[in-house]
């Protein structure tokens, strides 16, 4: 148990996590560099693309220190951005130690706050790791003076690395071994191991990442979920060495993966305590919360004739996805679908894109929307995420609805940028405070609601892209909502409405109009779009009618060309729903919702 080390990298999104945890891999040695490719850990194709870290990776790094002596380093990569901050937090009570990641141009920003707290919170060894100083724009010693000001750590051990360079990476593998302490843990106590990822595998079921904490565990053990008292058989335990590489067993301090014949990822408790069956702990470990959705859609698929294959997709998607949960749900406009309840909208965006992407899917994803308590006149209260679901107003007593604490780190030259953003949406002032000479750190507490769309893009482009953003859900509040409608050609489409604030219903509702009018494409006749509340008319807009005629621009014979365009317009048409007459593009669901 001396030479094992457990640790996690934590960081501001974009910081460089995954070009470090790369680079490490690299330096052990365990692919050869014929197989390497770059972002080694992040294996789903999404993440690839966006350059994000999504779902927690783990692998098991050989190292030989400068001391001669070999060690095991567990390297727990955690995702960077707010949404799924659940999951650093479950890998992080399984390690010793942190690498605290800051890029050496942009300095501290809102998340590496926010991750450093979580690390502090389970008591872990923090090192600072100043990355990126290959570019121009690196200022190490303006960030130093944030590690020391804004996290209160010695400036003076934090290591200068460039990932993208290669430079520092020695120093860490030292760092980690000199500086972070080796698990503690009694090897012959009753079984006591924690889970904290786990990942479905079509030949193998449910693969579960764990930590063992005390004693043992082996292929034939009979182990149970301290949660809901299950019991499996283990088939198999190992570590990870990016493939997963069988083990006799694993003990008190090692990190790894077991095999045991679990059909789903919801049946293994993220957080949840291990133990055997015959021999069990006393107490399962403690200090882990069930997650929570926030933001509520409802997807729909383009074909109608789909549904029984979006079922599927979502079935499977859902064995990887132990925080996505989903129930049936039907539209008049759009037909059978599902009800969703996301960690938020980046989370949202993962699994649209992983079920269209790897299912072949189309999907209309109808507004997001937060969840609402609304008490009835009768004494009753429900919990509302579906405006197509919102009572009657006249039997309501009482709305409340979800308020976050943003903390939002900017160059203060952006103070006055900020301020009005969060003004618009409804958010007030609490606090603010300068962490070095102009940077500034502002709280404020805004509804959720205001926040789940476009707040993010909206908060960088105001700052320039200098705005960090982090938030918790602080608790509900009295609110005053009103339900609106759009009619389009004087037919209401449910799948267009949503639950706004009633100040800022006529401008939503004017909103709204204008964006569809952008989004719907002229068709043969005047298509009218109308915004509503409670029967009223309060917006409206008009698509003239045209024939777009794709082939007038093919003068001359090339009917291969002609029928490429046709082809084209065929695939472009996939995207869209007929809603009565009326063809209404995917992007159109979303865009009521858009501020600018
Ligand atoms: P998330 O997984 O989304 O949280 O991002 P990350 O923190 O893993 O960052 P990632 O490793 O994807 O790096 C973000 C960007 O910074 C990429 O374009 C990298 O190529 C670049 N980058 C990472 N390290 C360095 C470095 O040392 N120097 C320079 N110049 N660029 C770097």
């Amino acid at each position: 148990m001396k030479h094992i080390r457990n640790f996690s990298i934590i960081a501001h999104i974009d910081h460089g996590k995954s070009t470090l945890s790369d680079r490490l891999i690299q330096a052990t040695d365990i692919v050869s560099d014929r197989d390497f490719k770059d972002q080694i850990l992040d294996s789903m194709d999404i993440e690839r693309e966006r350059g994000i870290t999504i779902k927690s990776q783990t692998v098991c790094l050989p190292y030989r220190a400068k001391t001669g002596q070999h060690y095991s380093l567990n390297l727990i990569d955690t995702p960077g951005h707010v949404d799924f901050s659940y999951e650093v937090s479950r890998a992080l009570a399984s390690c010793e130690g942190a690498l605290l990641l800051i890029d050496a141009s942009q300095g501290v920003e809102a998340q590496t706050l926010a991750n450093m707290y979580l690390a502090m919170e389970h008591d872990l060894e923090i090192i600072p790791i100043i990355n990126k100083i290959d570019l121009p724009s690196a200022d190490v010693e303006r960030v130093k003076a944030q590690i020391e000001e804004d996290l209160g750590l010695d400036p003076d051990t934090a290591i200068l690395a460039s990932a993208k360079e290669g430079i520092g990476i020695e120093e860490v593998l030292e760092g980690a071994v000199n500086l972070l302490p080796p698990p503690e843990g009694d090897p012959d106590a009753p079984l006591k191991a924690l889970i904290f990822d786990s990942h479905y595998d079509p030949f193998r079921g449910t693969i579960v990442h764990f930590r063992v904490i005390d004693g043992k565990i082996r292929a034939g053990d009979t182990i149970r979920f301290m949660f809901n008292n299950a019991t499996y058989r283990v088939e198999e335990v190992g570590i990870f060495r990016i493939v997963r590489v069988p083990r006799k067993e694993l003990t008190a301090g090692e990190v790894g993966y077991m095999i045991a014949g679990i059909k789903t990822v919801s049946d293994t408790r993220c957080g949840d305590t291990v133990t055997l069956h015959s021999h069990p702990c006393d107490a399962p470990m403690s200090g882990f919360k069930e997650t929570k959705p926030v933001v509520f859609s409802s997807i729909y698929p383009v074909a109608s004739d789909a549904y029984e294959e979006l079922a599927v997709a979502m079935e499977k998607l859902k064995l990887n996805d132990a925080a996505l949960i989903y129930e049936k749900d039907s539209s008049v406009a759009l037909g059978f679908g599902f009800r969703c309840g996301f960690l938020g909208l980046l989370h949202l965006e993962v699994v649209q894109e992983r079920l269209e992407r790897e299912y072949d899917l189309s999907l209309i994803l109808t507004a997001p929307s937060v969840q609402y308590e609304i008490t009835l006149n009768d004494g009753t209260t429900e919990i509302i995420d579906n405006p197509a679901l919102y009572p009657d107003p006249t039997l309501i007593q009482n709305t409340r609805e979800p308020y976050i604490r943003a903390a939002i780190i900017v160059p203060d030259r952006y103070m006055g940028a900020v301020m009005k953003l969060c003004l618009e949406r409804r958010g007030i002032n609490k606090n603010y405070q300068y962490l070095t000479n102009n940077r500034l750190e502002m709280i404020f507490e805004i509804p959720l609601a205001e926040v789940v769309y476009d707040f993010y893009d909206r908060l960088k482009s105001v700052t320039q892209g200098y705005g960090s953003f982090d938030y918790d859900i602080i608790d509900y509040r009295d609110t005053d909502l009103v339900k609106l409608d759009i009619l389009i050609n004087g037919d209401r489409v449910d799948a267009l409405s949503q639950l706004v604030h009633r100040e800022r219903s006529v401008m939503r509702g004017r909103r709204a109009c204008e964006k569809l009018k952008e989004e719907i494409p002229r068709q043969m006749f005047k298509i009218a779009i109308q915004g509503a509340i409670g029967g009223k008319i309060i917006s409206r807009a008009t698509v003239s009618p045209f024939r777009k005629d794709v082939t007038a621009k093919c003068y001359g014979g090339d009917i291969s060309r002609k029928r490429k365009l046709l082809e084209k317009q065929k695939k472009g048409k996939k995207r869209m729903k007929m809603v009565g007459q009326v063809e209404i593009p995917q992007s159109a669901f979303l865009s009521v919702l858009k501020s600018e």
